[in-house]
């Protein structure tokens, strides 16, 4: 037990772990027993991890790795891409915005590399679940790869359905997330699927797409309508001269969100 009597953690068969030391890339790999290839030619095995509490030290190919349990920001940067993915700022606003919580259902469209459904399927936890859409079989393939690479299959099912023409057919979710560019027209049937109280959200990188998901969203009837941008500025910190990073992601999409009341 741990202080506050919550059971300790411990590692399970099949999880995701990251391997971190300082000055070098994370390494994610999933837990077995046996030896587990990393990139092209490695290979680790921390079977004798299965069942210890996170945090044990491994010596491997010359380095002390530490082996956490992986933040989002871990398993999002273990990401390999294929679509442009949604970059964390705005994968996190779209959580806030669509209402993604613990133990939800999500419906998701489309999948492209899977980053935001690796985010999805992070915030519903254990008992939530995500059902993706993409109409390309090849953008299915890729987000299932990653969504796995994170550990994440057993919260994710995988669909291959054009949501603009044939609808989302899933019904009771919690919250349906849109990254594809006719967001209006998937808006009827997420209104269909969601509960009463249920949050639509949208990402799109045109003003125009925006402006016509807004309208669409009112058009449908969606309650709380609200639109708008997150930037991220990095600030480099220094001793008395902390001042903004002269770069910044100039732009990268729009969200918007409403809510089924009635
Ligand atoms: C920009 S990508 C999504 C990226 C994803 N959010 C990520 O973070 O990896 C857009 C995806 O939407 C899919 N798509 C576009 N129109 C669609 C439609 N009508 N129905 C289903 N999927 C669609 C595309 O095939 C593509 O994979």
């Amino acid at each position: 037990m741990t202080v506050d009597g919550a059971r300790e953690d411990r590692w399970e068969e099949g999880e995701t772990v990251a391997l971190k030391a300082r000055g070098r890339p994370t390494v994610l790999v999933p837990l077995a027993h046996g030896p587990v290839r990393v990139g092209e030619d490695a290979a680790i095995d921390l079977g004798a991890q299965i069942g210890a509490p996170p945090g044990a030290a491994v010596e491997w190919l010359g380095t002390r790795y530490r082996i956490v349990r992986p933040s989002l920001a871990d398993l999002l940067g273990g990401v390999r891409r294929g679509a442009q993915i949604v970059t964390p700022k705005d994968a996190l606003e779209l959580m806030f915005l669509g209402g993604v919580a613990p133990g939800g259902r999500v419906a998701e469209a489309g999948a492209g590399s899977g980053a935001l459904t690796i985010a999805l399927a992070f915030a519903v936890g254990p008992h939530g679940r995500v059902t993706t859409f993409d109409r390309r079989r090849d953008f299915l393939d890729a987000a299932r790869a990653n969504v796995a690479r994170a550990g994440l299959a057993a919260r994710v099912a995988f669909r291959e359905r054009d949501v603009a023409r044939d609808g989302i057919d899933v019904s009771g979710v919690t919250s349906v997330v849109l990254d594809l560019p006719e967001p209006w027209a998937v808006l009827d049937s997420a209104r269909a699927a969601l509960v009463p109280g249920g949050h639509v959200a949208t990402y799109t990188p045109t003003y125009n797409q925006l402006e016509r998901t807004v309208q669409a969203l009112r058009a449908a009837g969606f309650d709380e309508v609200r639109a708008l941008e997150v930037w991220e500025r990095a600030l480099h910190v220094g001793d008395g001269g902390t001042r903004p990073s002269f770069e910044m992601l100039g732009h990268t999409g729009f969200l918007a969100a409403g809510r089924r009341i009635d």
